[in-house]
């Protein structure tokens, strides 16, 4: 049969083979893994020019799997996580830790690297830096000015803009550190997030069901948007669009709603507590079981409703 490549064909096919890399470094967080597969696959379609810059770049594992560096079978996120304790009770990050123990084994380099990372927490650019994914790295909370100057970059990347409370102000400093011939790349998640989760139904499932699935993470999107607002909103900072590609479906946003995350904290300490014979062993069979079963949902367009719904998150492509 003759298959025709539509940019969808083409994320999907990419998606898929990104799937198990991803899958590798966050196996207890599957749902996150297809996540962010799907997120390379459609940011490959853009490729970043140089000089470039990933703005809340967090520990740079995904930039690093992004740009084709490989980690060893054995190695993944979970290794080097604390406050456990408080994940559920005080919706701690795991992740935030100290990167003492974040021992990324590497077996092959990104094959590009950013020019610049930034991120508001330093735990997290401590790990970013082992990785050899950004030539240098800054602290910097995106509430404030960005410390680079006007047109410093042909390529701003950012998939975490949802999470500044001065939306309009920092979409105009993307925009004022991207070089008129360049271009920004924003994933964008949607208000319509809001209604692929479980919260329509507390009436009977309760506070407490809500409280333990939802661990508090709708708190860091304070300006999630539907899609004509981000769109005023680009315009508002001076930004045209050249492309938009949605990319997370309203099914894939349902079924990350739950996936995993209210037993990743348990997962994790059991998963730690485990010889690392067993760990790797379970790890290997976990992880081809997820990649089967995952598979099918690697399409950007993946929908088992009847009705077409707003997608979850958007790629933007941008220029000033
Ligand atoms: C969901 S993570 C994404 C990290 C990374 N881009 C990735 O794809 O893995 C969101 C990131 O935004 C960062 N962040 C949150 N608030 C911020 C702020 N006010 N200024 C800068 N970074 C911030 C967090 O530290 C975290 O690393």
């Amino acid at each position: 049969m003759l298959t025709i490549e539509t940019p969808a064909t083409r994320i999907a096919a990419e998606a898929r083979s990104a799937l198990r890399p991803f899958l590798n470094a966050y196996w207890l967080r599957p749902e996150n893994a297809f996540w962010m597969a799907l997120r390379s696959a459609v940011l490959r379609q853009s490729p970043v020019a140089g000089p470039s810059i990933d703005v809340s770049c967090g520990d740079g594992v995904f930039s690093f799997l992004h740009a084709g560096g490989e980690f060893s079978p054995d190695f993944d996120v979970f290794q080097a996580v604390t406050r456990l304790d408080d994940v559920h009770t005080r919706h701690a990050d795991m992740f935030d830790g100290a990167a003492g123990d974040f021992q990324p084994q590497i077996i092959n380099p990104p094959t590009w690297r950013y020019d610049v990372g930034c991120d508001l927490k330093p735990s997290l650019l401590a790990k970013a830096a082992r990785l050899g994914v950004y030539s240098d790295l800054k602290q910097h909370d995106n509430n404030a000015p960005l410390p680079f100057a006007d047109g410093a970059f042909a390529t701003v990347y950012c998939n975490s803009a949802y999470w500044v409370t001065d939306i309009d102000g920092f979409l105009a400093e993307l925009r004022r550190i991207t070089r008129g011939d360049g271009h920004a790349i924003l994933h964008v998640k949607l208000k319509a997030m809001g209604a692929y989760t479980l919260e329509a139904h507390e009436d009977r499932l309760g506070g407490e069901f809500l409280r333990i699935i939802g661990r508090g993470r709708h708190a860091c999107w304070p300006t999630l948007a539907t899609r004509s607002e981000w769109e005023r909103r680009f315009d508002r900072a001076g930004f045209s669009i050249e492309r938009a590609t949605p990319f997370i479906s309203a099914t894939h946003a349902r079924v990350w709603d739950i996936g995993l995350r209210p037993i990743a904290p348990l997962l994790v300490r059991m998963a730690n507590a485990l010889t690392a014979e067993n760990r790797a062993s379970i790890k290997r069979d976990w992880v081809a079981l997820f990649d089967a079963l995952l598979a099918p949902l690697c399409a950007p367009d993946f929908a088992l409703g009847e009705v077409e719904e707003e997608p979850a998150e958007i790629q933007y492509l941008l220029h000033p």
